[in-house]
C-alpha cells in the first residue's frame, strides 16, 4: 500500500470529534497525526479520546513538525479564513467547516488562495450530499418539476439557541441563525436549483428572545451577551424571475421545535427536500410522483467522503471554494439588507 496521507485538525471541539475525526478514522489511506487547539488541555484530551498521535496549541508549530496532507478547520467562524489560508500556504488540502468565512471578501480570498495553491478546498455543506438532495437535483435538472418559480427555505428552531461555543457572539460568528443554520438550507436549495443567479435580496431580522431568555433545547447562554439575530426572514429574487423565501431562527414562537427543510414549487410539480417527495395534483388530489421513505442520515459522512475521495484524485462533486463564495456573498447581502432596511442588488 502507498504511503498514508497525514491528517491534522485545527480546533478540537464537538464537530471535529463527532464528524471529522470520526470519518477520517474509518479510512485506511489516512493517518491521524495531530490536533491543534488553543486550549492545550482540550487538545490533549481530544487526542487521547480519538487516537490522534500528537497535540499542539500552536498551528504553525504543528505545520512545521507534521507537514499534513489534509487539514480540517473546525474553529469558530472568525478564524476560518486565517486558518484556511495558513493551511493552503503549507500545501495542505482543506476541509473547512461552514460557514466558509465571516464575509464575502474573505471567502473570495480563500477561493483565490486555493486556486493558486492548486489544492482542494471544500466546505462542509453536508445537506447537499443527502440522497434526497441528490435525487431532487437530478429531477429538477430533468424538468420533472417544470419551471421552479418559488422555493421556501426553512431552518427554524423554536428554542434552539446553542448553549456551547461562541454561537451567540456576533463578533466571533458573524451572525446568528442565518450564518449558522439558515446557510445550510440556503446551500441545499441553491444546489438543487443548479445555483441560479440572484439579482436582489431583502431581509428583516429580530432580536426578541435570545437576549431575554437564558436556556432552551441546547442548554443555556448569557442573554446579556447575546449579540446575534434570533430570527431572520428574507426574499431572494432570481434573474430567471423566480424567488426564494427564507426563514431562519434560533428562537421563535412557532409550534414545531425544529424544521430544516426546503419546498420547491414548479409549474408542473412540487417537491419537499427531507425526505425527498415529488408531488403534483390531479383532479384536486395530491399525486406522488416519487418519494423516499426516510431522509438520508448519512449526509455528513458523505460530505467527508467526497472531500477525501477528491483529494485522492476522484472526480466527485464537493462543495467547493467557488460555490462557498457564492453562498457567503448571499449571506452577507442578506445581513446588509436587514441592517440597512433596504433591498440590495447583487
Ligand atoms: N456542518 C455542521 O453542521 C456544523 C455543526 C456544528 C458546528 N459547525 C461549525 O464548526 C465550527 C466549530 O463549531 P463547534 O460546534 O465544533 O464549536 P466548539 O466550540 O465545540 O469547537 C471550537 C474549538 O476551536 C477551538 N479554538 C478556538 N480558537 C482557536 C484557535 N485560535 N486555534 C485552535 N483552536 C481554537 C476551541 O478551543 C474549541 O475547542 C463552527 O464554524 C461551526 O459553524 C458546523
Amino acid at each position: 500500500m502507498s504511503k498514508k496521507l497525514k491528517v491534522a485538525l485545527i480546533g478540537g471541539g464537538q464537530i471535529a470529534e463527532k464528524v471529522h475525526v470520526a470519518y477520517y478514522a474509518t479510512r485506511q489511506e489516512l493517518e491521524l497525526v495531530a490536533v491543534v487547539d488553543s486550549d492545550l488541555t482540550r487538545a490533549q484530551a481530544f487526542a487521547e479520546r480519538n487516537g490522534v498521535a500528537r497535540f499542539y496549541a500552536d498551528a504553525e508549530e504543528m505545520y512545521l513538525a507534521e507537514q499534513p496532507d489534509i487539514v480540517s478547520i473546525c474553529t469558530p467562524n472568525k478564524l476560518h479564513c486565517e486558518h484556511v489560508l495558513q493551511a493552503l500556504s503549507h500545501g495542505s488540502h482543506v476541509m473547512c467547516e461552514k460557514p466558509p468565512a465571516m464575509t464575502a471578501a474573505e471567502a473570495d480570498q480563500m477561493r483565490q488562495a486555493a486556486r493558486q495553491a492548486q489544492k482542494v478546498l471544500a466546505y462542509d455543506f453536508h445537506h447537499r450530499f443527502a440522497a434526497d438532495t441528490q435525487l431532487l437535483r437530478q429531477q429538477v435538472a430533468a424538468g420533472t418539476l417544470g419551471e421552479v418559480y418559488v422555493t421556501n427555505i426553512q431552518a427554524v428552531r423554536r428554542c434552539g439557541v446553542p448553549g456551547w461555543g461562541v454561537f451567540t457572539d456576533k463578533e466571533q460568528q458573524g451572525g446568528g441563525p442565518l450564518i449558522d443554520i439558515g446557510i445550510h438550507m440556503l446551500d441545499a436549495a441553491m444546489y438543487v436549483l443548479g445555483f441560479p443567479e440572484v439579482s436582489r435580496v431583502s431581509a428583516h431580522m429580530f432580536q426578541k428572545i435570545g437576549n431575554v431568555k437564558r436556556s432552551g433545547q441546547f442548554g443555556s447562554w448569557d442573554p446579556a451577551r447575546f449579540t446575534v439575530e434570533d430570527s431572520l426572514f428574507a426574499t431572494l429574487e432570481l434573474k430567471n424571475g423566480g424567488i426564494l423565501r427564507l426563514e431562519t431562527s434560533f428562537a421563535l414562537n412557532v409550534k414545531p421545535q425544529s424544521v430544516m427543510n426546503v419546498e420547491f414549487c414548479g409549474d408542473k410539480a412540487g417537491a419537499t427536500l427531507f425526505p425527498a417527495h415529488i408531488y403534483t395534483d390531479e383532479d384536486g388530489q395530491l399525486l406522488t410522483l416519487c418519494q423516499r421513505e426516510k431522509a438520508d442520515d448519512a449526509r455528513h459522512h458523505k460530505s467527508m467522503q467526497a472531500f477525501v475521495n477528491r483529494v485522492l484524485g476522484e472526480e466527485v462533486d464537493i462543495a467547493d471554494a467557488e460555490q462557498g463564495y457564492i453562498i457567503q456573498r448571499l449571506v452577507g447581502a442578506l445581513y446588509q439588507a436587514a441592517e440597512e432596511g433596504k433591498s440590495i442588488s447583487l
